[in-house]
Parts: C-alpha cells; sequence; structure tokens
C-alpha cells in the first residue's frame, strides 16, 4: 500500500471471512491465559477488558462532529467466534494441564472452560536447550538440521490450516526468552539465512526458524518476547517479499508499561532525573528462565533502551545526561505470576531541587499480556488483509523494542504510539488524521 494513496479515499480491505487460527509458539502462561480468556469472552462469562480492538473507541473527524465508534466497528477485524487456536510447545500438556499449572487464573474459571481447553493440544517444538538453558523438554521435532525442522513446521502449520478449516493464520512468538543474539552475517540475506540453516550454523535460534516458517508458509508474524528472532535483515525483506507484516519485540507490560506512561510526562514538564532504579521479583516459569544470565541479557537490554529514547540526553543534556537506570529481575518462587515490581525515581525540580517518586506496582504479568496478544492477532490480520507489509510500526504501541526500519529510533512515548496506532486505521479508512491542532474550533 501506497502510504499517500489512501489518504482521500482509504484502503480496499477484504472483509475477514471464515475462521482466524491464531498460532501461538509457547503454551505456557501469556497463551493460556489468552485461549482461556477470548474463550470466557465468548461464553459471556467475563469482559475483554485491556483490548484496544474490542473496548477501544476512536474519534473521527471535529470534536463537536461526535463520531466515536467503537473500533472493531470501524475497521473489519475478525470477530472472536471465528478465533480458533493452534500451538507448540516442548511439553505435552494441553492448554487445560498448562493452564492449572501456570497458577494465573483461577481453578474454578479453568474447569468451567476445560473442553475449549483441552482441544488446544501443542505440536512438536522446535526447541535447542543451548537457547533456554533453564528448560528442557522432550516434545520436541527431532531433524538433521535446522533448515529441514523449518520444513516440518511448515507442514504442521498446513495440516493445522486444513484440519481446523481456517481461512487465514497468524504466528504469534509467546514461548521464553532465548539468550542474547546479536545480528550477523547469517542474518544478513536470505541466501546465506538459509545456507546458514543447512549448516546447523549457532546463530539461527529455534525462534528464527518458526518466524521463517510463518512468513513462507505466508503467514504474518509477530514477537512477544525480547529475542532477536525476525528482527534481521534476512527475514524483514521476506516479510516484505512475502507481503506480510511482521512486529515485535517483546510485550509491553508491567514496569515498562509504567516507564512509557511517566517518563513522557516528567519530560512534557522538564522535570530532570538523576536515576531510576527498577526491580521485580516473580515467581513463574518466564521468572525461572530469566534467572539464567544470558536470557536476563537479552530482556535487560530491551528494557534499558526505553528511557534513553524517551528522555533524549543528547537533545536536553541538562536535565537527562548521565543518568543512572538499573533494572534486577529475581527469580523468587512464592510469588508465581503475581509480579510485584519497584521503582525508585529520583528527579529534580526548578532549581535543582530534588524530589523522589516510589512505585509499587502489584501487577499480573499474563492479566497485562493477554489482551495484547489478541489484539496483535487481529491487527496483523487486518493488516495483512489492507496489504501492509514489512515492519508495522505502528503496532508499537503494544511492545518494549518496537521494530523500525533500519536507522530509525523507536518511538517509546505511549501516547505517541497511541496516536500513531489511531491514526493509521483512520488512514486506512479514508478518515482525517487527527493532528489536535484544533485551532478551528476558536475561529
Ligand atoms: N507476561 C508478560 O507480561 C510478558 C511481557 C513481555 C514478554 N513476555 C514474554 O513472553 C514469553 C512468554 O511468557 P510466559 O509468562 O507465558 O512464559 P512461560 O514460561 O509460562 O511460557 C513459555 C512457554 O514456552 C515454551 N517454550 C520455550 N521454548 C519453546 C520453543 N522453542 N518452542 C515452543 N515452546 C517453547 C515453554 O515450555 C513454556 O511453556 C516470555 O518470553 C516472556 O519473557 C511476557
Amino acid at each position: 500500500m501506497n502510504n499517500h494513496d489512501a489518504k482521500s479515499k482509504g484502503v480496499q480491505v477484504e472483509g475477514p471471512k471464515g475462521k482466524l487460527g491464531v498460532l501461538l509458539v509457547g503454551l505456557g502462561a501469556v497463551s493460556t491465559t489468552f485461549v482461556a480468556g477470548v474463550e470466557a469472552i465468548k461464553k459471556g462469562m467475563a469482559e475483554p477488558i485491556g483490548s484496544l480492538t474490542q473496548m477501544g473507541t476512536i474519534r473521527l473527524g471535529k470534536r463537536t462532529d461526535n463520531r466515536v465508534p467503537l473500533i472493531r466497528d470501524f475497521v473489519k477485524l475478525a470477530k472472536l467466534d471465528d478465533l480458533v487456536f493452534g500451538a507448540w510447545d516442548i511439553f505435552e500438556e494441553d492448554a487445560y494441564e498448562a493452564a492449572l499449572h501456570s497458577g494465573v487464573l483461577e481453578r474454578d474459571l479453568i474447569n468451567d472452560l476445560k473442553p475449549q481447553l483441552q482441544a488446544v493440544k501443542p505440536m512438536k517444538a522446535v526447541f535447542d536447550q543451548q537457547y533456554v538453558k533453564r528448560l528442557n523438554g522432550t516434545h520436541v521435532i527431532k531433524a538433521s538440521n535446522k533448515f529441514e525442522l523449518a520444513e516440518r513446521l511448515i507442514d504442521d502449520i498446513s495440516e493445522f490450516k486444513r484440519m481446523r478449516e481456517c481461512d487465514r493464520l497468524v504466528m504469534i512468538w509467546c514461548a521464553s526468552t532465548e539468550i542474547f543474539l546479536q545480528p550477523g552475517e547469517a542474518h544478513s540475506d536470505m541466501k546465506k539465512f538459509e545456507q546458514a540453516m543447512k549448516e546447523n550454523d549457532p546463530a539461527i535460534a529455534p525462534s528464527m526458524i518458526y518466524a521463517y516458517a510463518a512468513l513462507k508458509a505466508g503467514i504474518p508474524f509477530a514477537n512477544g518476547a525480547p529475542n532477536l528472532t525476525v528482527d534481521i535483515p534476512a527475514l524483514t525483506r521476506l516479510a516484505i517479499d512475502q507481503s506480510l507484516p511482521i512486529c515485535g519485540k517483546d510485550f509491553k507490560t508491567g514496569q515498562t508499561l509504567m516507564k512509557t506512561i511517566i517518563a513522557p510526562g516528567l519530560k512534557g514538564r522538564l522535570l530532570g532525573l538523576h536515576g531510576w532504579f527498577s526491580t521485580n521479583i516473580l515467581g513463574n516459569r518466564d521468572g525461572e528462565v530469566l534467572d539464567d544470565p544470558e536470557s536476563f541479557k537479552t530482556k535487560e537490554e530491551s528494557k534499558l533502551s526505553v528511557l534513553e529514547y524517551i528522555l533524549q540526553p543528547d537533545v536536553y543534556p541538562t536535565l537527562y545526561k548521565d543518568f543512572s537506570h538499573l533494572v534486577r529481575i529475581n527469580y523468587y518462587p512464592p510469588r508465581g505470576d503475581n509480579k510485584e515490581g519497584w521503582d525508585n525515581i529520583d528527579i529534580f525540580g526548578w532549581l535543582g531541587y530534588p524530589m523522589q517518586i516510589k512505585i509499587d506496582f502489584l501487577c499480573r504479568d499474563s492479566i497485562l499480556a493477554a489482551p495484547i496478544v489478541l489484539d496483535l492477532a487481529l491487527f496483523l490480520d487486518l493488516a495483512k488483509r489492507s496489504g501492509m507489509r514489512g515492519i508495522q510500526e505502528w503496532l508499537s504501541f503494544y511492545f518494549k523494542s518496537p521494530m523500525t526500519a533500519p536507522g530509525l529510533y523507536p518511538e517509546h512515548d505511549l501516547f505517541i504510539q497511541l496516536m500513531k496506532l489511531k491514526n493509521t486505521l483512520r488512514h486506512l479508512r479514508g478518515e482525517e488524521l487527527i493532528t489536535h491542532l484544533g485551532l478551528e474550533y476558536y475561529d
């Protein structure tokens, strides 16, 4: 789609016919909370709290026009009744058993949804313990090289689509955080990438094999973890060549969500920052995986970049040069999925007088992540039907480390991200973009 063409007439978007299959890599706390949530909402047992696609509205035209439809009535999104779920995991547990294990939702709710959850049985995973040191599972595909593993995933995808009679599919990485990898030669173009897969090059992580399989199979891909995954030239190019939308990385929940709410406010009012210390305790499997220094490094990089980009120390040296920023995650089993995150923020105001802000966020990670998975599934499907391809920057709203075009710095401010998302929807429908200038009200 040419961005300028849509201005007056909008983009031709095919309606969402038939079923949309949501393929989840990893059937752990986030995935099962998402699937159970959608099933509960479909049965009228709960409301889709936290989901922009289900509860959000969008203002159109002038403030005096009173046109504020629900987003789901404004753009052609798949309906919850048309969603079906598939997954891969290194453990054989179905979504019912995995949801019980994850300890996020109450047992009664999970039991009420037992048949729907039992229907989601994980396919065998592509896994290598070298990339997630703290896990070891047996429900894995065996093949002689990484290219063959990708071929097996592509077969699984087409079998799932046939068996579940899906019209369209999307894939979302909700599996454990892999060790820190940097883009290298093997990731630079498709020829080298495929060669590296055939040679079992360690530069090719399992998450990249899933992303490759999705894109080869014609499926949009989102990355909910901080792993490199689809954020490499070979795969971003493949997405463009295949006319597929992709987005990532790392769902923006918990402490980083709070950072991207508070930091733009401090900067807006030109309050300075001496330091921001963040620490967490959590006791779920994600916490256990992140207890490994190599997986933590991937997460830490993702969490640390946010403040630098929002506060722009180069542009505001008096306020933000050399602030300290520390992030800690402590694996503490008694807390399970109910994380507690503390922030101590040392700020300064008029004449340099110091002040402090303390945050104690008793949050539920997967409760915050599940509506993000839903929105991404529906928006990626919309993007594909709208002919949008490559990195979808308008979905940065959902990520801690938004993917961007090479050389472009990411926008982390949650409110700018939301404005960008809604303007993209207006653009798709040929509505005026909202600039918030508003001079016309005073003419
Ligand atoms: N919950 C949040 O708020 C949040 C926020 C941002 C990012 N994330 C990320 O989302 C991911 C999922 O989080 P979670 O709390 O559900 O973790 P989890 O440990 O409960 O679930 C992850 C699942 O992935 C499986 N898995 C690992 N490697 C796999 C592979 N190669 N193929 C298939 N399955 C594999 C594991 O066996 C596990 O069941 C993590 O990477 C986490 O860092 C979560």
